[in-house]
């Protein structure tokens, strides 16, 4: 079984640190501080461990066939993957269009850490009020000023670990008028630093322009563990580590039935393209479900991210993960 602490094995001695080999320390699992000590490696020096938050992000889940991925698939990679923190984006579950309470609870017992939502996030009418009774759903920061619930939350990781979620709308090609999501983020940012208050911060940028979502995961590097956008349903291939740390991808995709335009039943989108004149209401296409995300592995010191994959799982696109 791998490690679930990383430790640099940096002696300090009365010398000072000795430079030491990346070898992996077999520590058991309770390092809830950067800094324990080493009873099998260190013989009376301190050794300074990097312990690892490993994060899923999940992009929107569409429909009956984006609820059914997630609950026959995320417990699995839970375990399989050794996951401290999972976040679900949500908001077209229910039919398509928002998230309902029971479809949250459902998302929720699958083994969601945090639902977030987006423009559609009140497209079902309950969430309005289920959403201020539910701590684990956020909405954006900048959805309106008088919108229910909040949009960013801090919440425990195993091992007495903090982790910031934070999710805001873009304004590019945006069918209303948001307010800025760049300094909405920031004060959010600031108010909960990374590498002091919380371990791993993840900041979701819910909207269409990849330009808008590349800006904001340069001005989140150094500060965010993720940046991470939603919104168009399809997964783009730009997972990487920015400059100052943060993992980045400017879509995570949607998990839902990619045999579909955007997760929709073809059909109809179709119609109105070709022939500019729509006939029925969208309605979730109903194949099986592609889960699509990001998995992010970070270092507690800093909270900046040491691995990033792309997560593609069953359904129709081709796999990956970690
Ligand atoms: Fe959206
Ligand atoms: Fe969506």
């Amino acid at each position: 079984m791998a490690p679930d602490c990383d430790c640099v094995n940096t002696a300090v001695g009365p010398g000072g640190a000795q430079a030491d080999s990346r070898r992996p320390c077999r520590c058991p699992d309770e390092a809830s501080q950067a800094q324990r000590r080493c009873d099998r490696l260190a013989l009376g020096t301190r050794h300074v461990y990097a312990r690892r938050m490993k994060l899923l992000f999940l992009g929107d889940v569409v429909g009956r066939s984006g609820r059914a991925a997630v609950t026959a698939r995320l417990a699995a990679l839970r375990a399989d993957w050794a996951l401290d923190f999972v976040v679900v984006n949500g908001e077209n579950a229910t039919s398509g269009a928002g998230l309902s309470p029971d479809h949250a609870k459902a998302l929720l017992d699958a083994g969601a850490d945090c639902i977030t939502l987006g423009d559609h996030a009140f497209d079902q009418k309950d969430m309005l009020r289920f959403i201020e009774t539910e701590p684990r759903i956020l909405r954006p920061l900048n959805y309106a000023k008088t919108a229910p619930g909040k949009g960013a939350r801090v919440f425990s990781a195993p091992g007495g670990r903090k982790v910031l979620v934070a999710q805001a709308l873009g304004q590019v090609f945006m069918k209303r008028p948001f307010d800025d999501p760049f300094s909405a983020v920031d004060a959010v940012l600031r108010a909960q630093p990374l590498g002091a208050a919380v371990q791993a911060a993840i900041v979701e940028v819910h909207c269409e322009a990849t330009s808008e979502k590349m800006g904001m995961g340069h001005w989140c590097d150094g500060r965010a563990s993720l940046v991470v956008g939603t919104h168009t349903h399809v997964p783009t291939a730009d997972a990487m580590i920015l400059p100052g740390g943060t993992a980045y991808q400017s879509d995570a995709g949607m998990c839902g039935d990619y045999n579909s335009v955007i997760g929709m039943d073809k059909l109809e989108p179709m119609r109105r393209f070709v022939t500019g004149m729509g006939k029925e209401r969208f309605t979730p296409a109903n194949g099986e479900g592609t889960l699509s995300g990001i998995y992010v592995a970070t270092d507690d010191r800093t909270g900046h991210a040491t691995d990033v994959r792309m997560v593609r799982v069953g359904g129709r696109l081709s796999p990956a993960g970690p």
